[in-house]
Formats: C-alpha cells, sequence, structure tokens
C-alpha cells in the first residue's frame, strides 16, 4: 500500500486512491466542484488543486492517483492563489444573487467563497446575462447565469439514470446546460440533479422560495413510498414536511432517491384525523378507551371471536406491528387477519419497487410469515356474507382498485362495530364507529424492514398532529382498559424485546457518507 505525506500527516492508503480520498482520510478537506463520488471524474473544474513535490504543475486533486512516497500539499502559497483564481473566474460573470436563491445556506460556490476566496470582484464590465428561471423539466429549474457549468447534472443523466437528456451547449462564457431540442428533463430521478448541483443553478419546482434552508431542522428518515426504503433527509419547519431528499446509503439507494417519493412527504399533512371520534362526534382520549373497551370487549364476547376481523397495515412500523400482534392475540384473542396497504403499481430496475408499502417485510418479520392473511377480496366476501360482523382496521390504504374499493365502502355498512386507527381521514373515517388518529412516520420514531430484509431506523421529527398517537400507544391503552396490560413505558423496550423474538435484525450504522 502506498504512503503518501499530505501536509506533513503520513497515511497510508489503497493503491489507486485520489489524492483528493487520501486528503479525506488524513483528515484535510480539498474544495472541489465537478467531483462527485458516484459519478465520472471530468477534473473541468480545477477546484481541487493541490502541490505535489517535483511535480512542475499543480495537480487535480479528484483525478490525480497517489504513489508511494508523494508529498502533496493542499494549503501552501501556490495553491492558495490557484484556489483564489478559480474561484475569481467562476464568480466573474456570476450575478452574485444569494439572497434570493434558494441553494443560500448549502452552496458550495457560497461556502468556498468564504473560505477560500473573500475578495473583492475586480471586474468594472459589465456581467454576461443568459437564462433565468427556464423550466429545463417538470420539475426542475435552470438558471443559467448562477451555473458554474461542472457537468454533474449531465454525467447523473448519462452514467446513473441513462436517459441522456442534458448537453452543454455553445462555448467559453456563453456556455449552458441544455435539453436536446424538443426534449425535457423528465426522468424518474430528475430532482436528483438538484441534489447534487453544487450551487442554485438548479431548483426543486417543488421546494423553491418555500423555506430558508437554515430554518430546516434535518430529521434522519425512510421514504414510505415503496418498499426500497430509501434513506432521506426529512427537512421540516415549525411541523411541517418541506422536504426530503435522499440520504446516502449504499446498501439501499446510494445518493439518490426517485421524484415521485419525493413527493409523498405530502401525505403527511393532507386530510389527517386529528382527533378520535365516536360515532362522527369529537370525543377525548380517556372518554374513546373507555368506549372502545366496553364495545371491543362486547363484539368479541356476544358475536364470538370468529367473527371480528382485523386488517394489519404494511404503511405502519414493526413496533407498532408488534403491538398489534399482541392486542390482536392476548387481548382479543382473535385470528381472522386481513393484510390492508396500498396495491402495486410501477416499477423499475433501479430503485423503485411495484410494492407501494414501506414495511411488508416488516409484517412478515413480526408476524412470522404473511400466509396467516387473508386478502382484502376475502374480508369484502367475509363482510357480505355476514361472516365478519366486527373489524378493527389499521390506515385507509387498501390493495384494491377503485371499484373494490367502493365495495368495501359500501360492505362497511353492514358491520355491527368498525373501529378505524388511521393518519388519515375520508370515506372509511366517516363510517367508522370509532374513528381513531395515528401519528405518521414522522411523527413518531420506529423501524421498517425494506423488500431486501433490511432493518431501517427512522427518527421523530416533530410532535404528532392533533391527538394523534403512535399505532403502538393506541394498542397500549385499550389493551390496559381491557385488563390485559403491556408492560412497556418506552418505545426502545419494544425494540429490545422485538429484535429478539421475531425475525427482524437489529438496524445496522449507515455508512459514513464520503465527500460530495
Ligand atoms: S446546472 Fe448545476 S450541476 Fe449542472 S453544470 Fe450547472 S452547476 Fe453543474
Ligand atoms: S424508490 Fe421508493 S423508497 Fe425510494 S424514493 Fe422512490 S418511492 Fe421512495
Ligand atoms: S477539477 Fe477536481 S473537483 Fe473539479
Amino acid at each position: 500500500m502506498p504512503k503518501v505525506t499530505i501536509n506533513d500527516t503520513e497515511i497510508e492508503v489503497e493503491k489507486g486512491t485520489t489524492i483528493l480520498k487520501a486528503a479525506a482520510q488524513a483528515g484535510y478537506e480539498v474544495p472541489h466542484f465537478c467531483y462527485h463520488p458516484a459519478l465520472s471524474i471530468p477534473a473541468n473544474c480545477r477546484m481541487c488543486l493541490v502541490e505535489v513535490e517535483g511535480a512542475p504543475d499543480l495537480e487535480p486533486a479528484c483525478y490525480s492517483e497517489v504513489s508511494d512516497g508523494m508529498v502533496v500539499k493542499t494549503k501552501s502559497q501556490r495553491v492558495v492563489k490557484a484556489q483564489k483564481a478559480v474561484l475569481e473566474f467562476i464568480l466573474l460573470n456570476h450575478p452574485v444573487d444569494c439572497a434570493i436563491c434558494d441553494q443560500a445556506g448549502e452552496c458550495k460556490l457560497q461556502d468556498y467563497y468564504v473560505a477560500y476566496d473573500a475578495q473583492e470582484s475586480r471586474l468594472r464590465a459589465e456581467k454576461n446575462q443568459k437564462v433565468k428561471a427556464f423550466p429545463i423539466g417538470p420539475d426542475v429549474i435552470y438558471d443559467g447565469e448562477r451555473c458554474i457549468l461542472c457537468t454533474r447534472c449531465i454525467r447523473f443523466c448519462d452514467e446513473i439514470t441513462g436517459t441522456n437528456e442534458l448537453r452543454l451547449v455553445q462555448r467559453g462564457d456563453s456556455a449552458e446546460i441544455r435539453t436536446f431540442p424538443g426534449k425535457e428533463l423528465d426522468n424518474d430521478y430528475s430532482v436528483c440533479t438538484v441534489d447534487i448541483c453544487p450551487v442554485g443553478a438548479l431548483t426543486q419546482r417543488d421546494f423553491r422560495f418555500k423555506c430558508r434552508v437554515w430554518l430546516l431542522k434535518s430529521t434522519d428518515s425512510i421514504c414510505t413510498g415503496c418498499a426500497n426504503g430509501c434513506n432521506i433527509h426529512l427537512d421540516h419547519f415549525r411541523n411541517e414536511i418541506q422536504r426530503y431528499k435522499p440520504r446516502y446509503n449504499p446498501e439501499v439507494n446510494d445518493w439518490w432517491m426517485c421524484d415521485e417519493g419525493r413527493l409523498t412527504y405530502k401525505q403527511v399533512h393532507e386530510d389527517r384525523l386529528l382527533h378520535p371520534t365516536s360515532n362522527g362526534v369529537r370525543v377525548n382520549w380517556h372518554g374513546v378507551t373507555e368506549t372502545a373497551a366496553d364495545k371491543l370487549g362486547d363484539a368479541v364476547a356476544d358475536d364470538g371471536a370468529d367473527s371480528f376481523g382485523f386488517v394489519i397495515s404494511p404503511q405502519a412500523s414493526c413496533e407498532d406491528l408488534y403491538l398489534a400482534k399482541q392486542f390482536v392475540e392476548q387481548t382479543l384473542q382473535v385470528d381472522n387477519l386481513y393484510l390492508g396497504g396500498k396495491p402495486d403499481g410501477y416499477e423499475d430496475d433501479f430503485l423503485i419497487k411495484a410494492d407501494k408499502n414501506p414495511n411488508r417485510q416488516g409484517v412478515a418479520a413480526v408476524f412470522g410469515g404473511l400466509d396467516q392473511f387473508d386478502d382484502f377480496d376475502q374480508l369484502i366476501d367475509d363482510i357480505e356474507s355476514g361472516e365478519i360482523t366486527s373489524l378493527y382496521m389499521m390506515e385507509t390504504d387498501v390493495p384494491a382498485d377503485d371499484e373494490t374499493r367502493e365495495r368495501f365502502v359500501e360492505a362497511v355498512d353492514q358491520l355491527d362495530l368498525f373501529v378505524l386507527q388511521s393518519m388519515h381521514n375520508g370515506p372509511f373515517a366517516e363510517k367508522a364507529h370509532l374513528a381513531l388518529p395515528a401519528c405518521s412516520h414522522a411523527e413518531s420514531e420506529g423501524t421498517f424492514v425494506n423488500v431486501n430484509g433490511i432493518s431501517q431506523p427512522f427518527e421523530k421529527a416533530f410532535e404528532p398532529h392533533g391527538d394523534s398517537l403512535p399505532h403502538w400507544q393506541i394498542f397500549m391503552r385499550f389493551a390496559a382498559a381491557m385488563d390485559t396490560p403491556f408492560s412497556y413505558t418506552f418505545i426502545h423496550q419494544i425494540q429490545d424485546q422485538m429484535f429478539q423474538a421475531t425475525e427482524a435484525d437489529e438496524p445496522e450504522d449507515v455508512t459514513q457518507t464520503p465527500a460530495e
């Protein structure tokens, strides 16, 4: 393994390591724009120039590999002068409109200017004007004046999605990013170009002018759009999610997420069921707990456990499911289980999975398989035939087309007791004898198991909307009111027992993010 000295720090690195990566290993930042760890290396921005002892010219650290005995300086006078020159060149025609730029606060150009340049512009002539606020695709807006021509966006479309929409057109200070004539930047992952654009040249239509980034709080979470479970930063402000951004995990989604999943945050705030209701009348948790305990106890006692159905949701976390299982088996002692959740949809051969539920594998791990669940059509048949007269349902998503869903909405009228425990309002909540508001994944912590069996924790971002509670806490309340109390107080107690008792693996630490 070659030994290399970087600013007086000697380290040993793998053969083939670039100077930029070796410097990062030794604890030194080498500023860079065009280099991104997931893309090819064009070495076109020259921001990463370093001095290599014995070499006549400065070398691009992103491209040059270390050799044994190499001595590198990342902060010498020559390097500092080159960094200032590169930044001055990039900023020559830049509008410096940081005050109205969405990237301000997370912009590499802004950060590097402060750290490596910090000199006044010497330009006295008028700046070049280029295209502003150009809709380069349905979800992405391009600003030619802010673009530093690093080509990250072009390489993303060529190398990651293979859709090749973008090209560099014109030359010199007229150069800009464009799509081919008649084309748009319109692939399933197009907003990833916004994530990797180091400046504010590409912005996401949905997030533009919504919130200054320094006001955002960021919570590590998981996208609930499909069973891939892409790791995300859930960025929020005053109890409202402002955007999802992909979080690096080489086992699951690398640096990326799909455009559709990115917008699923809206479901957290749309049409929420905010308060418990009993026959449509708002009640408090104390009142509804007593009512539920009476009604559930009567339903099982009067009609028998065979007439009681329970719908489990693959949208819920493993912790919720683990207590649902105990509630079903120990408190209600019923065994007619049905599986809810969203119906299958589009999939591709990259990240997007046909299963639009984040935790089907979690259901299998907690319940020891999926064989004991009847499907949703069977549930409707069982209600219509009068075999099921009482139903407890988690969440409102049903794996059915619109027609079958309508059939279910009508069938619900036949039930003697319908208890719904859900995030969302809608026709089911309106018909429920008891409607119980449950938290979204943003308002509680928990674990999802993705399509490949990887257990992934998510954190609580903000306090629950309205009176909603995590599913597991609702089961705890009802179990206690029905004289079968569970012995948990905190979620980690559930997790400790759950990971021992089920097939769900305990989540592992996510790999550290390499410098972008
Ligand atoms: S739009 Fe952004 S990512 Fe694309 S070349 Fe310009 S600065 Fe680079
Ligand atoms: S691929 Fe699935 S999990 Fe990943 S961002 Fe898209 S919808 Fe979300
Ligand atoms: S030339 Fe190295 S990061 Fe651009």
